[in-house]
């Protein structure tokens, strides 16, 4: 097969500052459009909540591994800035048959979304997997392994999709290589 091309050469092994690994963090709500806007459904994770490293991260995209822990607390719900409330379940409908709790391959956005004017940096993971509910209020451990790309700005929503999915292509098969893989044992 050929390699999907990508214009930032992966190195053959993480280089520094990677592997980065965190420790179990809160999955809160963003601006809610990746999934509803985008189709491209993210899990936003408080920065104060990740390593040095990870905060002194150009902006850009990355890609990594992911673990999701389920809470024990009754759902709840938050209310956005813009008013629109959200359902905090706490990952009880993430489902061991289904693989939500596996080891699942990630592609993060460390960004201020110039597509939407944000003025603060966040951090946003899209997991490679199809899920049946949403998971406001579980945790994530996750690794960034490397670097795909710049943040850019966009005219068109299309546009940022198309990138979106070429990411999640060159993930998958870096992710894929013996090299990248056997940094799923990080977060066993
Ligand atoms: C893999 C990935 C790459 C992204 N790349 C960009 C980008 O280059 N430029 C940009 O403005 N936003 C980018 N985004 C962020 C989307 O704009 C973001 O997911 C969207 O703002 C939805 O966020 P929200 O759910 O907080 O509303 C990226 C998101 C992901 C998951």
């Amino acid at each position: 097969m050929e390699p999907t091309s990508n214009e930032w050469p992966i190195p053959e092994n993480p280089e520094p500052p990677f592997p980065i690994v965190t420790d179990f963090c809160d999955i809160v709500f963003g601006f809610g459009r990746g999934s509803a806007e985008l189709g491209i459904p993210t899990a936003n994770v408080p920065l104060q909540q990740l390593p040095k490293e990870t905060q002194d991260l150009k902006l850009g995209v990355y890609f990594g591994f992911a673990i999701l822990k389920p809470m024990s607390h009754e759902e709840t719900t938050a209310v956005r800035k813009d008013g629109r409330k959200v359902a905090y379940n706490y990952g009880k409908y993430l489902s061991k048959s289904s693989g939500d709790l596996d080891i699942l391959p990630v592609v993060l956005s460390v960004g201020k979304n110039p597509f939407y004017h944000n003025v603060i940096k966040t951090v946003e993971l899209h997991i490679l997997h199809h899920f049946e509910s949403d998971f406001y209020g579980a945790q994530v451990k996750f690794n960034l392994l490397g670097r795909i790309r710049p943040e850019r700005n966009y005219n068109t929503k299309e546009a940022l999709i198309n990138d979106i999915n070429h990411d999640k292509l060159v993930a998958k098969e870096v992710l894929s290589k013996e090299n990248y893989l056997k940094y799923e044992r990080q977060l066993a």
